[in-house]
Protein backbone atom coordinates (compact mmCIF):
# COMPACT_ATOMS: atom_id res chain seq x y z
CA UNK A 1 0.00 0.00 0.00
CA UNK A 2 1.44 3.41 -0.92
CA UNK A 3 0.12 6.75 1.00
CA UNK A 4 0.87 10.26 0.02
CA UNK A 5 0.81 12.38 2.77
CA UNK A 6 0.54 16.24 3.10
CA UNK A 7 -0.34 19.16 5.22
CA UNK A 8 -0.06 23.28 5.92
CA UNK A 9 1.70 24.55 9.01
CA UNK A 10 -0.98 23.92 10.94
CA UNK A 11 -0.99 20.02 10.47
CA UNK A 12 2.80 20.17 10.46
CA UNK A 13 3.46 18.29 13.63
CA UNK A 14 0.46 15.40 13.27
CA UNK A 15 1.81 14.98 9.95
CA UNK A 16 4.86 13.84 10.90
CA UNK A 17 3.50 12.00 13.53
CA UNK A 18 1.34 9.99 10.99
CA UNK A 19 4.88 9.02 8.62
CA UNK A 20 6.72 7.61 11.69
CA UNK A 21 4.01 5.36 12.40
CA UNK A 22 3.17 4.08 8.94
CA UNK A 23 6.80 3.37 8.17
CA UNK A 24 7.21 1.67 11.53
CA UNK A 25 4.38 -0.26 10.34
CA UNK A 26 6.17 -1.07 7.12
CA UNK A 27 4.22 1.33 5.20
CA UNK A 28 5.42 3.40 2.01
CA UNK A 29 4.32 6.97 2.76
CA UNK A 30 5.83 9.92 0.10
CA UNK A 31 6.00 13.14 2.16
CA UNK A 32 4.17 16.26 -0.35
CA UNK A 33 4.71 18.92 2.30
CA UNK A 34 5.13 21.16 3.71
CA UNK A 35 8.17 20.67 5.78
CA UNK A 36 8.22 23.34 8.39
CA UNK A 37 5.90 25.39 10.20
CA UNK A 38 5.48 28.64 8.36
CA UNK A 39 2.57 29.70 7.45
CA UNK A 40 2.04 27.98 3.64
CA UNK A 41 -1.44 27.91 2.04
CA UNK A 42 -3.55 24.51 2.30
CA UNK A 43 -4.82 24.11 -1.17
CA UNK A 44 -1.22 23.67 -2.41
CA UNK A 45 -0.94 20.44 -0.60
CA UNK A 46 -4.63 19.43 -1.56
CA UNK A 47 -4.28 19.84 -5.06
CA UNK A 48 -0.35 18.04 -4.72
CA UNK A 49 -1.70 14.79 -2.73
CA UNK A 50 -5.45 14.86 -4.61
CA UNK A 51 -3.52 14.55 -7.79
CA UNK A 52 -1.14 11.64 -7.37
CA UNK A 53 -4.46 9.72 -5.36
CA UNK A 54 -6.57 11.12 -8.60
CA UNK A 55 -4.29 9.92 -10.97
CA UNK A 56 -3.83 6.24 -8.97
CA UNK A 57 -0.18 6.55 -8.89
CA UNK A 58 -0.64 6.52 -4.49
CA UNK A 59 -4.05 4.35 -3.24
CA UNK A 60 -4.86 6.80 -0.32
CA UNK A 61 -4.09 10.09 0.79
CA UNK A 62 -4.21 11.66 4.18
CA UNK A 63 -4.53 15.45 4.08
CA UNK A 64 -3.70 17.35 7.92
CA UNK A 65 -4.48 20.88 8.14
CA UNK A 66 -5.79 23.24 11.89
CA UNK A 67 -9.45 22.00 11.44
CA UNK A 68 -9.12 19.39 8.45
CA UNK A 69 -11.93 21.46 6.79
CA UNK A 70 -10.06 23.73 4.39
CA UNK A 71 -8.06 20.87 3.21
CA UNK A 72 -10.62 18.45 2.60
CA UNK A 73 -12.39 20.61 0.80
CA UNK A 74 -9.74 21.83 -1.43
CA UNK A 75 -9.12 17.92 -2.31
CA UNK A 76 -12.90 17.52 -3.22
CA UNK A 77 -12.52 19.67 -6.39
CA UNK A 78 -10.25 17.62 -8.12
CA UNK A 79 -12.46 14.82 -9.81
CA UNK A 80 -12.14 11.20 -8.67
CA UNK A 81 -11.40 12.41 -4.89
CA UNK A 82 -13.61 11.67 -1.93
CA UNK A 83 -12.11 13.19 0.79
CA UNK A 84 -13.23 12.33 4.08
CA UNK A 85 -13.15 14.54 7.30
CA UNK A 86 -12.82 12.69 10.62
CA UNK A 87 -12.48 12.73 13.67
CA UNK A 88 -13.45 9.52 15.59
CA UNK A 89 -12.96 6.03 14.36
CA UNK A 90 -16.36 5.34 13.36
CA UNK A 91 -16.83 7.95 10.66
CA UNK A 92 -13.22 6.17 9.33
CA UNK A 93 -14.24 2.78 8.69
CA UNK A 94 -17.92 3.86 7.68
CA UNK A 95 -16.28 6.62 4.98
CA UNK A 96 -14.20 3.49 3.26
CA UNK A 97 -17.25 0.89 3.62
CA UNK A 98 -19.37 3.35 2.13
CA UNK A 99 -18.43 6.08 0.31
CA UNK A 100 -15.14 4.31 -0.94
CA UNK A 101 -13.35 7.62 0.27
CA UNK A 102 -9.44 7.68 -1.20
CA UNK A 103 -8.04 10.37 1.28
CA UNK A 104 -8.09 10.62 5.20
CA UNK A 105 -8.40 13.94 6.17
CA UNK A 106 -7.88 15.25 9.68
CA UNK A 107 -7.59 18.41 12.34
CA UNK A 108 -4.51 18.42 14.23
CA UNK A 109 -6.29 21.08 16.22
CA UNK A 110 -9.02 19.04 17.03
CA UNK A 111 -7.61 15.26 17.54
CA UNK A 112 -5.07 14.63 19.73
CA UNK A 113 -1.84 12.16 18.21
CA UNK A 114 -3.04 8.99 19.41
CA UNK A 115 -7.11 8.93 18.88
CA UNK A 116 -5.43 10.48 15.01
CA UNK A 117 -3.28 7.34 14.52
CA UNK A 118 -5.88 5.18 15.65
CA UNK A 119 -8.05 6.91 12.68
CA UNK A 120 -5.69 6.32 10.17
CA UNK A 121 -5.26 2.51 10.93
CA UNK A 122 -8.96 2.02 10.99
CA UNK A 123 -9.32 3.80 7.85
CA UNK A 124 -6.06 2.01 5.81
CA UNK A 125 -8.04 -1.08 7.67
CA UNK A 126 -11.32 -1.18 6.40
CA UNK A 127 -12.58 -1.90 2.80
CA UNK A 128 -15.62 -0.34 0.50
CA UNK A 129 -18.76 -2.76 0.43
CA UNK A 130 -19.53 -2.03 -2.85
CA UNK A 131 -23.39 -3.18 -3.28
CA UNK A 132 -25.74 -0.13 -2.90
CA UNK A 133 -22.67 1.71 -2.34
CA UNK A 134 -21.93 2.12 -5.59
CA UNK A 135 -24.78 3.42 -7.42
CA UNK A 136 -24.41 6.26 -5.30
CA UNK A 137 -20.33 6.84 -5.54
CA UNK A 138 -21.32 6.90 -9.24
CA UNK A 139 -24.10 9.76 -8.06
CA UNK A 140 -21.44 11.79 -7.32
CA UNK A 141 -19.05 11.13 -10.64
CA UNK A 142 -21.81 12.43 -12.55
CA UNK A 143 -22.17 15.12 -10.44
CA UNK A 144 -18.93 15.81 -11.09
CA UNK A 145 -19.32 15.67 -15.27
CA UNK A 146 -22.40 18.07 -14.66
CA UNK A 147 -20.22 20.78 -13.64
CA UNK A 148 -16.58 19.78 -15.70
CA UNK A 149 -15.85 21.92 -18.69
C1 LIG B 1 -4.39 27.80 9.28
O1 LIG B 1 -4.32 28.74 10.28
C2 LIG B 1 -5.79 27.15 9.26
O2 LIG B 1 -6.71 28.06 8.75
C3 LIG B 1 -5.79 25.90 8.43
O3 LIG B 1 -4.83 25.00 8.92
C4 LIG B 1 -7.09 25.12 8.39
O4 LIG B 1 -7.60 24.93 9.66
C5 LIG B 1 -8.07 25.58 7.41
O5 LIG B 1 -9.15 24.99 7.23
Amino acid sequence: MRIAIGSDHGGFQLKNAIIKHLEEKGVEVKDFGTLSEESCDYPDYSLKVAEEVATKSYEFGILICGTGIGISIAANKVPGIRAALCSDTFSAHATREHNNANILAMGQRVVGEGLALDIVDTFLNSKFEGGRHEKRINKITEIEKKYSK
